[in-house]
Formats: structure tokens, sequence, C-alpha cells
């Protein structure tokens, strides 16, 4: 692709204009104006004549999104998951496809472990409980919570977030297990963290946060066994993606008692449907997927993003590239 304006841009959301002006230098650049996703059919017909497309997580680029777009060269996916894009169909076609990883590593620890935290003590419950006017005393048994300090927290996939969440948990005082595909000899040492199969994890921690992506091999990773496996007065965290954990089944149980909380920014469905059960139940927190929504880190993953937009107009493979097996055919598609 050229570094002129005949290239065509289509943004899914508006993105701040520090983040997007670059990007408007260099090409045409069309973007949704909505608030919810532009719809399957406008997302088809808006990207079939565009060379490059910012998408983020909502938006599913499948096959017939990638059929209909012929001269699509780059999909840049402003998330670091992208399980929302057919990867194996880009690659397949010579499309590049990057996502913003590492920006958003902190921020997203700091909300898992906000969520860990208000979790334990029943922050949100005893908000709505002030609110409700049922706050009459100071009551010895009222909204008794579980400690933190001196707890065992495991850690569900040592990626960049999943390593963070643990430093914080050992800043806390707990005692860190984590199970991850690879044994991360280094970070052991370093942080004092403790490798387990996932089993063992289960049973052992009295806070569980998972940090793996969503892949066939973690869809419902956590389900019915798995949360029989956790003591009954175990929480569970998921900030990773809502199917990584089998809905109902965590319904049951969190409604029986089996486990005693839970707190996720990921939903199956997303939104979560309005009738969905477990917003019936005051052991859980439900946040809007807002794990890596701070100002700084919004701002710094539309720069990334468009970064790497800029680097597949450019002719360069762009840094943050999830399927360099893609790269081959991307190249002989490239003007001459
Ligand atoms: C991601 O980037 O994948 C998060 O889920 C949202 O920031």
């Amino acid at each position: 692709m050229a570094e002129t304006k005949a290239a065509k841009v289509y943004v899914t959301r508006e993105l701040p204009s520090a983040a997007l002006d670059p990007l408007r230098e260099v090409a045409a650049v069309r973007v949704w104006p909505g608030e919810l996703p532009p719809p399957p059919e406008v997302l088809s017909a808006e990207t079939a004549d565009v060379d490059a497309l910012l998408s983020l997580l909502t938006d599913r680029i499948d096959a017939a999104i990638m059929a209909a777009a012929p001269r699509l060269r780059a999909i840049s996916n402003m998330a670091i998951g992208y399980d929302n894009i057919d990867i194996e169909e880009a690659s397949r076609r010579g499309i590049l496809v990057t996502n913003t990883p590492g920006i958003l590593t902190n921020t997203t620890a700091d909300f898992a472990f906000a969520l860990l935290l208000a979790a334990a003590r029943r922050v949100v419950e005893a908000d709505r409980y002030t609110r409700q006017g049922r706050w009459k005393t100071w009551g010895p048994q009222t909204l008794l919570g579980q400690d933190v300090h001196d707890a065992t927290l495991g850690v569900v996939g040592l990626g960049g977030v999943g390593l963070e969440v643990a430093k914080r948990g050992r800043g806390f005082g707990m005692r860190v297990l984590y199970c991850d595909s690879t044994r991360k000899l280094k970070e052991e040492r370093r942080y004092g963290l403790t490798h387990v199969e996932l089993e063992q994890l289960l049973a052992e921690s009295d806070f569980i946060s998972l940090h793996v992506p969503l892949m066939p091999e973690t869809h419902h990773l956590v389900g019915e066994r798995e949360l029989a496996l956790m003591k009954p007065t175990a929480v569970l965290i998921n900030t990773a993606r809502g199917a990584v954990v089998d809905q109902r089944a965590l319904w049951r149980f969190l409604k029986e008692g089996r486990i005693a909380a839970a707190a996720i920014d990921v939903s199956e469905q997303e939104p979560i449907a309005p009738d969905d059960p477990l917003l019936g139940l005051d052991n859980i927190i439900i946040t809007p997927h807002i794990a890596s929504a701070s100002v700084a880190t919004r701002l710094g993953m539309a720069k990334m993003a468009v970064n790497n937009l800029l680097a597949a107009l450019r002719g360069q493979v762009p840094p943050q590239c999830v399927n360099r097996e893609a790269v081959r055919r991307w190249r002989r598609a490239q003007p001459r």
C-alpha cells in the first residue's frame, strides 16, 4: 500500500483526534459515528472498498466481511484480545491483523485487583445496603467479608496481566499460585510465585483470577467440574473473556453458596442480557468490560492501533502483528 490519501481506512468508532489525526494525514478515513457497534451489514458495506480497518472487540470480523472487502490488507484491533477476528481467514487472504498488547497491562491488573478487593469485602453490596437505608447501627455481624492479606491467590495464565495481578497479590501479603502452559521460573524466583496444575490451584486458592485468552482450548475452562473443586469460600474474578467461564454453572454455584462470590468484567454475552439470572444475585459484581478503561490507557490503545495501521500503510509489517504467517502473502499483494 502506498502512503497516499488514495488509501482508504474505516474506523468502527469515534476515537480521540490525538490518535486519529496522524492517520487522517495519510489516508481517507471514514469513522462510524454511533455509540453502538456498526451493524454487520453496515460494517460489510463500509469495508468493501477500504485498504485497512480499525476495529474494536465488539466488531465481528468474519470470513464474510473479508470476502466482501477485496482491497483489505490490514485489520488493527484496538484490544489485546482478538477473538472477534477470524485470524485463519485473514492469514489465508494475506491480511495482517494487529492488537494492542502491553499498554493496558497495569490498568487491567489494577481493575482485576479492585474487583478482588471489592468482592472480598463486599464493597458493592455494602454501598447498596447504605443507599437502601439499611444502615441502622454498627453491627458485629454486619456484611462480614474475607481477608485478602495472608490469603492464597490463584492466577490462571501468567501472561502480562496475570503477572501484574500476581505482583499485586504479593504486595498484599498473599501466597500466590499460578498455572500456565509454560513454567515461568524467572518470575517464580523473582516474585515468590508457585507453579501448580489448574486442579491444585482451584482447590487451594481463596481468590482465583483468570487471565487467559479465549481460544477453543479455554472455552469454558471454568465449568461445573472446576467450580466443584473450589473452596466454598472461594471468590472467582474474570477480567479475561466471558466464555472462559460457563456462566450457567457459575450462577448455580453462587446461588447454592458452593462458592462465596464472583466478580466479572466480561460476560458470555456482551452486554449481559437484562434477564440474565446472574443479575439477581447479591454475591456477584458485574462490570461492563471496563478493566482497561482509564483515560491514559484508552488513549494509548487508540494510538497503538493507529500506529499499527500506519506501519501497514507504509508497507511495513506492523510491530504488533499477531499473524506473522500472513506476511508472505501480504507482501505479495503490495503494489510495486
Ligand atoms: C482487551 O483489550 O482485549 C480487553 O478485553 C479490553 O481492553
